[in-house]
């Protein structure tokens, strides 16, 4: 999927903020402001898969749920087929939900503890309106089992009774037995076994063309984002600080911060040299007025103008986009 000219743009964000309210425990102390995400835009093609990577506390979980409605934007607008999000009446509302779905990263606490595989899923089914019958949705439900691996003798387990692999794998099935066009997956493999992680990335990827189904891909792991994804966003402090194809930024990194995250990778080759890039100190904080790129206090290469403006996203050729001064 490297050439993005001609697809179909499915979904489109643009210039999307989330703030947080921090309450203050101190009486009359004013309540400050949590950056989350900030001005954040970029378009997903159909049928492919965007990977979203970036350090903890960057914004991804927040960016994923608002792509499916579960936080409410402070501002910008997040477009499915060319409709905001936010202003579908009521049945175009319902479908847009049916059709954007998340896998969550603890597969354990997105199953009802009380309810076995097959209810959870038909009642999920039964929430969007499918299936004519509870037999129907029964047997959907099996249908859907299968194609993840499992098989008829999962049906009547509660979550304690699988493998953290298999509950994934009913979390799986759930989402596909509505029948998703998008699904947002939130770091879905960070929680199981290294060994386990390889079959069910392996699993998204085939459910994904036999389905035809695009994918938002979240994950603090560089492997496997190279591995799953056509597209990659770079984010650092609620900002995309670069996006490209992932075979681009693997080989040709722009961003001083992308520089770093990638150097952090082993070479492939004992011969390949490969420039070492470390950032000093920690993030900075979210909360309060942002001054400057977000990179400034730890970036290698940090100008003057880089304290005092933030850098916007911008075209380096062949759509390669990054947000820096240096390459302006
Ligand atoms: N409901 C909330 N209320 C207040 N702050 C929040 C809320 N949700 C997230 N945040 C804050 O927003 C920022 C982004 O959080 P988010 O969970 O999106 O990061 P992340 O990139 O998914 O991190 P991780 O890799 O650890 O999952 C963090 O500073 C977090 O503390
Ligand atoms: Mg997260």
């Amino acid at each position: 999927m490297k050439n993005t000219k001609n697809r179909k743009v499915i979904m489109k964000v643009e210039h999307l903020s989330k703030d947080f309210v921090i309450h203050s425990k101190k009486l009359m102390e004013p309540k400050k402001m949590l950056h989350a995400l900030s001005d954040v835009s970029f378009e997903i093609y159909e049928g492919e898969t965007l990977g979203i990577i970036g350090e903890s506390g960057c914004g991804k979980s927040t960016l994923g749920r608002c792509l499916v409605q579960l936080h409410r934007p402070t501002s910008g607008t997040i477009l499915y087929e060319d409709r905001d999000l936010w202003s579908l009446s009521g049945t175009e509302h319902k479908e847009a939900r049916k059709n954007i779905q998340m896998i969550f990263q603890d597969p354990y606490s997105s199953l009802d503890p009380r309810k076995t595989a097959s209810y959870s899923i038909a009642e999920a089914m039964k929430v969007h309106n499918l299936g004519e019958s509870a037999r129907e949705r029964h047997q959907r439900a099996l249908e859907a089992l299968q194609e993840v691996g499992l098989d008829v003798q999962h049906m009547e387990r509660y979550p304690h009774e699988f493998s953290g692999g298999q509950r994934q794998r009913v979390n799986i099935a759930r989402a596909l037995s509505i029948s998703p066009k998008v699904i947002v997956c939130d770091e879905p493999v960070s929680a199981l076994d290294v060994s386990i992680q390889a079959q069910v990335i392996n699993l998204f990827r085939k459910i994904q063309q036999e389905r035809k189904l695009t994918y938002v891909f979240i994950s603090h792991d560089l492997g496997i984002i190279k591995y799953i994804s056509d597209r990659i966003i770079i984010m650092y402090l609620g900002r995309i600080v670069e996006m490209y194809t992932a075979e681009g930024i693997y080989q040709n990194p722009l961003h001083p911060y992308t520089k770093a995250l990638l150097s952090a990778i082993p070479p492939e080759s004992p011969f390949e040299k490969r420039e070492r890039v470390t950032l000093e100190g920690d993030i900075p904080s979210p909360i309060g007025e942002q001054k400057g790129c977000p990179l400034a206090g730890r970036c290698p290469n940090c100008m003057e103008r880089c304290r005092q403006e933030i850098p916007q996203l911008k075209d380096q050729g062949d759509g390669h986009l990054t947000a820096c001064f240096l390459y302006e």
